[in-house]
Formats: C-alpha cells, structure tokens, sequence
C-alpha cells in the first residue's frame, strides 16, 4: 500500500481494485467500520472553496470514529506564515494523515516529502484524485465490468481530466477528450495514460470535436469552464468553450444509454444544460455520494494501524 495519495498512480492497480472492493463494503455496512479509525485525526488544508471534499472528509473519518480538523486559507497561509516544511513537521507531530487542497502541485508534493504521515490530495491545478476513484467505482456500479468501456469528456483540458485519464487507463477504458486547442491537457500527464492504457488493453485519444470524442461513449463527462483560480479568465472562456456545451442534442451522439457525469459543482447553461443534468442518466449524485464511501476506503487504506 502506497504512504501517500497524491494522485492516482500512487496506487498500483491491484490496490486500486482492493481500494474499490473496499468501498463496496464500507457503503454496504458503514457500521463495520464504526470505530476503525477511533482516536484518529485528520488535517485538512484548504486553500480553495470546497462542498463535497470538505464535507466527505470530515463526515468520513467522523463516521469510523476519529474527527477531521479544518484549516481555512486564513488559517494556516501555506508558505506564507510559515514554510511548507515547518507544517509538515508540526502536524506529523499531532495527526495521523494530512489532506491538503491547494493550487499548485508541487505543494502536495512538498507536504509529502516532508511529512512523517500521508498525505492526501484533495484537488491541485494538476491533479483530482479522489474524484476519480469516486467516479469509476459509480460508473462501475451503474455498468459492470469497467473494462474496454468509453469515458468522453468534453470541456477543459484540466486536473480532473488528468486523473480520470490515469485512473480510466489503469482500469484498461478508452478515454476519449475533446478540449479547444487552446486548452489541451498536459502532455507528460496524457503520455503517462497513453503507456498505462497501451499495458491494460485500452486508449487514450485526444481530439477538438466534442462529436467525435462522444461517438461511442458509455459516459459523458464535463467540468467548469474555469476552473478555481481561473476566476478572472471566466469571460473569455466563455467565449472559447462556447461549442462545448453538454446539452441533450450531444447526448444523443453517444450510446443510447449513456450516462452524464460531472464531478460539481456545475455551471448551468455553461458547460451543461438543465435538461442534461437533471435527465434520468445523469449520476452526478451518485458521483457526490460516492466520494464519501471511496475516501472512507482511501483512509481506512492510509491510516488504519
Ligand atoms: N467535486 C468536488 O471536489 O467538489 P468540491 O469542490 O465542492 O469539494
Ligand atoms: N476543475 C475544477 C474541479 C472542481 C471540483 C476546479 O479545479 O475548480
């Protein structure tokens, strides 16, 4: 088992599968974990807004008998009150794990390096980890076997298509992306999948037609436009993503019976509409759900003694 969760090739994949049967069994009886982790604490940095990190995080651990700490951006001032390694240090002293949200990657990376507990990441510019594993134990649930199924995403070429690319290929999925031009996602992270995909038996193709990328698909996803510390570029993105749009005519290019997904929170009328948000396919709530049981999973995995 890996020390840290940084993101998902921390795991290696018969862990990911162990990560995933786990979380079937913490969602079936919640009661068998009760007291797993009593006594146990868990930091959590937030340099971001958060709803569903937040609240899975500390409902989680609550429920296995050990308590979550907040820390709000005014709290701590990551690298401004004091440095990185300085916090590591302190809380490896208290905690036993520590989550952090934050906006550039190497800060997760950082507070691993010099922290003596793991470190989990809640979301980085780079990489949305727990929100991948999530997302493919609700699509599992929803279809069986993950195995040669399409995953379309459609939007932004950003952290969260990152890590469904990682997690999809190590699941042995075809992912298929359509991104502007001018938002592609990173190119070391996509070669990372497209090596990982070639071993599992999958794919990863990256093309500018949201059509094409949905020709297919099991699933659709999107995300926001702008992202959070993009907030100053939402207008001319707008403007940008304008065809990207998940709207029902969309849908109907996929599989008769595919399924709309979004990590939240949404946009409507930007990156989706109502009427496919709120359709009987969408399993956005499933989604939401299930990052409480698959954190729970990810914890009793990286704390449990
Ligand atoms: N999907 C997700 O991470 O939601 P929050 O930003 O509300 O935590
Ligand atoms: N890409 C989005 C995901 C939010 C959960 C962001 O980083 O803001």
């Amino acid at each position: 088992m890996p020390r840290h969760f940084r993101k998902v090739t921390d795991l290696s994949i018969p862990a990911l599968h162990e990560l995933f049967d786990l979380t079937r069994e913490v969602k079936r009886h919640p009661d068998r974990f009760g007291r797993a982790l009593e006594g146990r604490t868990l930091a959590m940095i937030f340099e971001k807004p958060s709803l569903r990190t937040r609240v899975t995080f500390q409902t989680g651990i609550f429920q296995m008998g050990g308590q979550g700490i907040y820390l709000g951006p005014a709290d701590i001032q990551l690298g401004k009150r004091e440095s990185l390694f300085d916090i590591a240090a302190n809380l490896s002293r208290w905690v036993d794990a520590i989550m952090i949200r934050t906006f550039g990657h190497h800060l997760i990376d950082g507070m691993a390096e010099h922290s003596d507990v793991p470190v989990i990441n809640g979301l980085s510019d780079k990489f949305h980890p727990c929100q991948a594993l999530a997302d493919f134990f609700t699509l599992q649930e929803h279809t069986g076997k993950l195995a040669g199924k399409t995953l379309a995403w459609v939007g932004d070429g950003n952290n969260v298509l990152h890590s469904l690319a990682l997690c999809g290929a190590m699941l042995g999925m075809h992912i298929r992306y359509a991104t502007p031009s001018t938002h592609v996602p990173d190119e070391a992270v996509m070669n990372e999948a497209r090596a990982i995909a070639k071993e599992m038996g999958g794919s990863i193709h990256g093309c500018f037609e949201p059509a094409e990328a949905v020709a297919g698909a099991h699933a659709v996803y999107t995300d926001v436009w702008a992202s959070m510390g993009q907030e100053s570029e939402a207008d001319e993105r707008k403007q940008i993503f304008a065809e990207f749009q998940v709207n029902a005519a969309l849908m109907q290019k996929a599989l008769p019976d595919a399924f709309f997904m979004h990590c939240l929170p949404a946009h409507r009328g930007e990156e989706v509409t109502d009427e496919v948000v709120d359709a009987g396919y969408s399993i956005v709530f499933d989604q939401a759900e299930n990052r409480l049981h698959a954190q729970k999973a990810l914890m009793l995995t990286l704390m449990r003694r």
